[in-house]
C-alpha cells in the first residue's frame, strides 16, 4: 500500500511525496502579468508538497481571463518566473507551472480591447471578473479553423519560457470550463469543422496542443488536466457515453506520447469514470474530487492508501497551511483558509498564513 508521505517518480518529475499542489489563481500578479517578491514567498513557503502548482498563468495576452492573472508571454514573465522556480529548488521543491486559455471566460476590459476567443459564439451566461470589477460575460468570438496553429503555438511558446525559467514541468489546463474544456465540451462547441462535431473532433484541440507542447519541452516534463462532468462555467457535459467516448479519444490521442502525468478533478472519486480514465491513461495519475468540499487528510489518504490515484491533489488546505505535510504526517493543528482572500491583492491571506512553529 503505498503513503501520501512516499515519494513518487513521474516522468522527469521526483516527488518527496503524494501530497500535490492544485493549481490556485490568487490574482497577485501586476497588471503587466509580472510574477512580485510576493510570488517568490508564497510559492517557497509550499516548496515541502510533491509538486508545487503555479496558478493558471497566460501564455499570450489575447487570452487572459484574470485580473492579477500571472504571464508566461514576454521574456519578463519568463524572468520572474526563474525567481520562483530557484526559490522552490532552494528548499527542495519541485516547481510545475499551469498555462491556461481562459476562452470565453476572458472580457474585452482584460484583452486591451480584443475580444474573448472560443469554440462557438455562445456565453458562458455568467458574470466574468475584469479590472474594474466583476462584469456581465460577453459573447465570444468563433475562432477560425485557420487560427488553431497560433492557439497551439501559444502553448508551446509559453512551455518553452516556462522550462527556460527552470520551472520543472508544464500542466496543460483543460478543465474546469476554459477554452480547450470548452472544445472538449458538446455544449459549448457547435463547430462544424475538424475540431468540433465527434467526440474524436472535440478532443482534438487538447490532443493537437499536448503532443506540440511534449514535442518542445519533452514529453517528461509535459501534464495535462481535465475535469469531465464538471459542469462549471458554462459546459454541462449530463451524456455519459459521450463524455467517455470524448475523453477515451483525447487519452488514445496521446498515449503514446507518454507524459509525465494526468491530473482528474470529479466529484465522484471512487466512480467508474475516474478508474476508466486512470486504466485509458496508463501512466502517472493524480485526483481530486473539486470544489464541493474542501479536501481533508482522511480523503487525500483514501485516494493513495485505496489505489484511486497515485498522488492526492491539494488546494484550499495548502493556501491555508503552507506546511501542511508536515502537518498532516504529524497530526498537528490546521490553520483555516479565508476565502474572502483568495481573489485580492496583497500578502494578507497569501504569504502570511503562519507555520507550525
Ligand atoms: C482560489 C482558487 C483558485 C483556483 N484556481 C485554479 C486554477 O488556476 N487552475 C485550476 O486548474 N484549478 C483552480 N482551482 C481549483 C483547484 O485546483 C482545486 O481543484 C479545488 O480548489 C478543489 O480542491 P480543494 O478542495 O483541495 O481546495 C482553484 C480553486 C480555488 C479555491
Amino acid at each position: 500500500m503505498n503513503s501520501l508521505f512516499d515519494s513518487l517518480d513521474a516522468g522527469a518529475l521526483h516527488l518527496n511525496n503524494r501530497v500535490t499542489m492544485a493549481a490556485l489563481t490568487r490574482q497577485r500578479a501586476e497588471e503587466d502579468g509580472n510574477p512580485t517578491d510576493l510570488h517568490v514567498e508564497y510559492y517557497r513557503q509550499r516548496a515541502s508538497a510533491g509538486l508545487v502548482l503555479t496558478e493558471g498563468t497566460f501564455p499570450a495576452f489575447s487570452n487572459r481571463s484574470f485580473p492579477g492573472q500571472a504571464g508566461i508571454a514576454t521574456d519578463e514573465h519568463r524572468d520572474g518566473w526563474a525567481r520562483v522556480a530557484d526559490a522552490v529548488h532552494a528548499d527542495g521543491g519541485t516547481l510545475v507551472m499551469q498555462i491556461m486559455h481562459g476562452g470565453r471566460t476572458s472580457h474585452p476590459d482584460l484583452l486591451r480591447g480584443g475580444e474573448p476567443e472560443a469554440p462557438s459564439a455562445l456565453g458562458t451566461g455568467g458574470p466574468v471578473r475584469g479590472f474594474s470589477g466583476k462584469l456581465d460575460g460577453v459573447v465570444p468570438r468563433a475562432l477560425a479553423t485557420d487560427e488553431i496553429p497560433r492557439i497551439i503555438q501559444e502553448f508551446v511558446d509559453g512551455a518553452r519560457r516556462a522550462v527556460d525559467a527552470g520551472v520543472d514541468a508544464v500542466e496543460i489546463h483543460g478543465a474546469n470550463g476554459y477554452l480547450l474544456h470548452e472544445f472538449t465540451a458538446a455544449s459549448s462547441n457547435h463547430r462544424e469543422d475538424a475540431y468540433g462535431g465527434s467526440p474524436e473532433n472535440r478532443a482534438r484541440l487538447t490532443v493537437e496542443v499536448v503532443r506540440a507542447v511534449a514535442e518542445e519541452i519533452g514529453a517528461d516534463r509535459t501534464a495535462l488536466r481535465i475535469s469531465p462532468e464538471h459542469g462549471v462555467q458554462g459546459v454541462p457535459e449530463d451524456d455519459r457515453e459521450d463524455v467517455l467516448a470524448t475523453y477515451g479519444a483525447l487519452l488514445d490521442g496521446i498515449r503514446d506520447v507518454g507524459i509525465a502525468y494526468l491530473s482528474v478533478l470529479h466529484a465522484d472519486i471512487d466512480g467508474d469514470l475516474v478508474a476508466a480514465l486512470r486504466a485509458r491513461f496508463g501512466g502517472a495519475f493524480l485526483l481530486n474530487s473539486g470544489f464541493g468540499k474542501v479536501t481533508q487528510f482522511d480523503e487525500a489518504r483514501h485516494i493513495v492508501e485505496d489505489d484511486l490515484a497515485d498522488a492526492a491533489v491539494v488546494g484550499r488546505q495548502l493556501i491555508a497551511n503552507p506546511d501542511l505535510v508536515r502537518r498532516w504526517k504529524d497530526g498537528l493543528e490546521l490553520n483555516e483558509p479565508d476565502s474572502s482572500t483568495f481573489y485580492v491583492g496583497g500578502a494578507h491571506g497569501y504569504t502570511d498564513y503562519p507555520f507550525v512553529g
